[in-house]
C-alpha cells in the first residue's frame, strides 16, 4: 500500500485501450486518477470497464476485494481537461498526431499546477518535438507504455533534449511505485524496446525474400532452436501488418536510411491485399478456422550406398557421428555426403574455402542444440542423394529438422547475430545503459535472454565471425559489426561490460 506522500493524483488523456490500461495501473498501485476523454462518456465507459476487469481479478484470486474497492473509488471520469487541475502528473494517450498532442499539452499547461510532469505516450513522433510546443519543455517527458499495459511490465522514460533530469527520476520513482520496471531511453526512433526489436521482423523478411525457406519454418526453427516465444512472421500477424509496416517504414526514415533497418518489399503488397494479420483473419498464417499449418516434411530413407564424412572441424563432429552411425567414414569417399559446420557464411563459401566438392556438401547450423532442431543447408549444387543422406540422418532420434536453401549464417546464427548488433549499436549510442538495454528487451519483447547476455552465451568473437561472415558474402552493409561488439570480442571482454569512466 502507498503512504500518503507517496500517493500522486494521476491524470489520463485518451481512454482508448492504452489510456484504460493505463489508469487500471495506477489506481490498482493506489494513487487518485482522473481520465479524460474527448469524447462525451467516453471516459466513464472506459472506467466501467476498468472496474469490471477488477471485479474479474478479484473473483480470479488476483486482487485483493478491499483494494479494488479502493482502486474503484480512486477513479475519477471526466469529459474536458480542466478536471486534471489537481493532477501532479499527465499521461497523454490520445491520437498519434503531432498537431493534436500539441493542442493537448498547450491546454494542459494552462490547467495543471506549474510543478506537474506532462507526459505522453507517444510510439513514433518526438518527445522533443511535442515538448518543443510547451511553454516549459523541462517538465515534459515521454512515459512509453506496452500493450496490455497491466500485463507488459515495463514502461520507457524518455528524456527529450530539454526535460529537466529530476522529471526523469520522478517519473521513475512513479513507475516503480506501480510494480513495473522503469527504463530511461534517449528521445531517439523507437526508443528502446521497438528500436531493439527490429533485428528478428527484418532478418525474418530478409531470409523469406531470398527464398531460403518458407515463413512456417522460419518461426518454426527460431522458435525451436534459438528459444523466441514466437516466429517474426507469428508476430507480424499478431501486431497487424498494416502497424507493423508502417513502424518499419517510419524508423528506417527516422534513422536517415540506415541499412541495418532497411524494409522488406514484400511487406507493401501484402498490405495493399488486405492480408493485416490476424484482425482481418488472414495474414503469413489463416485465422478462419484457429488452425495453423506447421508439420515438418517426413525424413526420406537414408539412399543406398551413400556414406557420411564429418569435417573433423566441425563444433558438432562427435555428436554428428553417432547420429550418422554405421553410415560414419574417417575418409571421405567417392558417394560420401560431406558434412560442414560454417560460422557466418553460405554452404557454397564453406565447401569451396575447404576444397569439398559442392555438389555432394550439406552444412549443418552448429549454433542451435542438436537435440531440439536441426538446420540443414545446401550449396547451390548438392545433389538430392546427398540432401537426402545428411536429412534422414539428421532426423534420427526425436529432433526435427528443417532444409533450407544455401543462405550465409543459416536462420539462427543470422537473426540472433543481427538483434546482438543492433543492442551493441544501442549501448554504443548510449540510447538506454546496459542493464535497462537488458531488462527492456526481456520485459517488452519476451525474449529469453537480454541481447548482450545473449550474445555473451553464443560468445562476442563467435557473433562477431558470423557478421564478418554476412558481410562477406553478401556485401551488405547492414551486417556490419557496431564497434562496442567488434571491441568486446577483440579484447575477451563481455558484450555487457560497459564503458570506462574518461575521468573520475
Ligand atoms: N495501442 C498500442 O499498442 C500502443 C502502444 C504504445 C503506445 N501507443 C500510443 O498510445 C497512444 C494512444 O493509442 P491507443 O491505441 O490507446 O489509441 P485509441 O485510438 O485506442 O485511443 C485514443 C483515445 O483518445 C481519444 N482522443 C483523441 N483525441 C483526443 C483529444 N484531443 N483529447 C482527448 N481525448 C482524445 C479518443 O477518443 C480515444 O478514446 C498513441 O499515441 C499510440 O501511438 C499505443
Amino acid at each position: 500500500m502507498l503512504n500518503t506522500d507517496q500517493q500522486q493524483t494521476v491524470g489520463v488523456v485518451g481512454a482508448g485501450t492504452m489510456g484504460r490500461g493505463i489508469v487500471q495501473l495506477f489506481a490498482a498501485a493506489g494513487h487518485r486518477v482522473h481520465c479524460v476523454d474527448a469524447v462525451p462518456g467516453a471516459a466513464r465507459d472506459a472506467l466501467d470497464a476498468v472496474g469490471a476487469m477488477f471485479d474479474t481479478l478479484v473473483a480470479k484470486g488476483r486482487m485483493d476485494a478491499d483494494a479494488a474497492r479502493l482502486a474503484r473509488g480512486a477513479m475519477s471520469a471526466h469529459d474536458d481537461l480542466a478536471g486534471l487541475a489537481d493532477c501532479t502528473l499527465v499521461i497523454e494517450a490520445i491520437v498519434e498526431d503531432l498537431s493534436v498532442k500539441r493542442t493537448v499539452f498547450g491546454d494542459l499547461e494552462r490547467i495543471v499546477p506549474r510543478e506537474a510532469i506532462l507526459a505522453t505516450n507517444t510510439s513514433s513522433l518526438m518527445v522533443s518535438e511535442i515538448a518543443a510546443g510547451c511553454e516549459r519543455p523541462e517538465r515534459v517527458a515521454g512515459l512509453h507504455f506496452f500493450n496490455p499495459v497491466p500485463l507488459m511490465r515495463v514502461v520507457e522514460v524518455i528524456a527529450g533534449v530539454r526535460t529537466a533530469p529530476d522529471v526523469v527520476a520522478r517519473l521513475r520513482t512513479l513507475v516503480a511505485s506501480t510494480g513495473h520496471r522503469a527504463i530511461a531511453a534517449a528521445d531517439q526512433p523507437g526508443f528502446v524496446v521497438n528500436h531493439a526489436g527490429r533485428g528478428l521482423y527484418t532478418e525474418g523478411l530478409r531470409i523469406l525474400e531470398e527464398q531460403v525457406c518458407t515463413h512456417v519454418e522460419i518461426d518454426r526453427v527460431l522458435r525451436l532452436s534459438a528459444g523466441f516465444r514466437m516466429g517474426p512472421f507469428e508476430l507480424l500477424d499478431l501486431t497487424g501488418l498494416d502497424v507493423s509496416g508502417r513502424v518499419m517504414e517510419a524508423i528506417y526514415e527516422q534513422f536517415q536510411q540506415e541499412p541495418r533497418f532497411r524494409p522488406s518489399s514484400l511487406v507493401p503488397p501484402r498490405i495493399a491485399a488486405g492480408l493485416h494479420g490476424r484482425k482481418s483473419g488472414e495474414g503469413w498464417y489463416r485465422y478462419q478456422d484457429c488452425e495453423r499449418e506447421d508439420a515438418g516434411l517426413p525424413a526420406p530413407a537414408f539412399p543406398d550406398g551413400v556414406s557420411v564424412w564429418i569435417d573433423p572441424e566441425a563444433p558438432d563432429a562427435e555428436r554428428l557421428c553417432a547420429l550418422a552411425g554405421s553410415h560414419a567414414v574417417g575418409q571421405a569417399e567417392a558417394d560420401s555426403v560431406l558434412i560442414v559446420q560454417p560460422w557466418g557464411v553460405d554452404a557454397t563459401t564453406a565447401a569451396l574455402e575447404r576444397g569439398l566438392d559442392a555438389a555432394r556438401t550439406v552444412a549443418v547450423d552448429p549454433l542451435p542444440r542438436l537435440d531440439r532442431h536441426r538446420t540443414a543447408m545446401m550449396t547451390a549444387a548438392t545433389l538430392p542423394r546427398y540432401r537426402d543422406a545428411a536429412h534422414a540422418m539428421l532426423a534420427s532420434g526425436d529432433a526435427g529438422v528443417t532444409m533450407i536453401a544455401d543462405s550465409p549464417g543459416f536462420i539462427c546464427q543470422r537473426v540472433l547475430a543481427v538483434v546482438v548488433n543492433i543492442a551493441a549499436n544501442i549501448a554504443q549510442r548510449g540510447i538506454a545503459t546496459v542493464d535497462d538495454l537488458e531488462d527492456a528487451v526481456r520485459l517488452g519483447l519476451g525474449y529469453p535472454d537480454g541481447p548482450l547476455g545473449w550474445g555473451d552465451a553464443i560468445g562476442p568473437a563467435r557473433v562477431l565471425t558470423i557478421l564478418e561472415g554476412l558481410q562477406r558474402v553478401t556485401g551488405d552493409p547492414r551486417y556490419r559489426p557496431a564497434p562496442w561488439l567488434a571491441r568486446r570480442a577483440r579484447l575477451g571482454l563481455s558484450l555487457l561490460s560497459p564503458e570506462p569512466a574518461r575521468h573520475d
